[in-house]
């Protein structure tokens, strides 16, 4: 995509975020929550943006592990997804994080395959975790 940025999210992204989040398997957060995570220390809330926002990735970074809570693109197959999770690594590491960490529902096949294509490996399996009885896929990605 021509003149796609990664960059830090800000309060007043909140609503295109919140819009892009709406897409199943997304977190889903509200307006005031994408808004109220732009504001936290402890958050990694990314916006690829080439004008509008094309997607978003936000992760927590707790004891040398950021974890991944919530990212999705407004249209998939473009390299959105690719160029937020360089962007997290690469945040991640400058706060000392010794991993990348998530949760994905095996449900979620093409996420599945997306985590596995950047680099993601599979570390647990929590059956039946989901409310649709889909099993959650704990997945990793050292960063040393
Ligand atoms: C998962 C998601 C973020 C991926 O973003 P994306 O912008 O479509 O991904 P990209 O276009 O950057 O693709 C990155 C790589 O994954 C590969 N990939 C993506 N989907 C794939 C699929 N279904 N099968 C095989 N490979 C796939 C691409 O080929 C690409 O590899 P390459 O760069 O080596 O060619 C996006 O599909 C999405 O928003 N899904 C809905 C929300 C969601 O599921 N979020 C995750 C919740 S845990």
């Amino acid at each position: 995509m021509k003149n796609l940025v990664v960059r830090s999210a800000r309060s007043f992204d909140a609503a295109e975020v919140a819009n892009i989040s709406r897409r199943p398997f997304a977190a889903r957060w509200s307006r005031e929550a994408y808004a109220a995570e732009a504001e936290r220390a402890d958050s990694i809330f990314l916006v690829a943006d080439d004008g509008t926002a094309r997607g978003y990735a936000v992760a927590r970074v707790f004891d040398a592990e950021a974890r991944l809570l919530d990212m999705a693109v407004l249209v998939d197959g473009l390299g959105v997804g690719r160029a937020l999770w360089a962007g997290l690594l690469s945040r991640a590491r400058a706060r000392a994080a010794a991993k990348l960490s998530l949760e994905v529902s095996s449900a979620n096949a093409r996420a599945r395959s997306f985590y596995a294509r950047v680099g993601a490996k599979v570390v647990g399996r929590r059956p039946k975790f989901y409310n649709d009885g889909s099993d959650a896929i704990l997945m990793d990605l050292p960063l040393e």
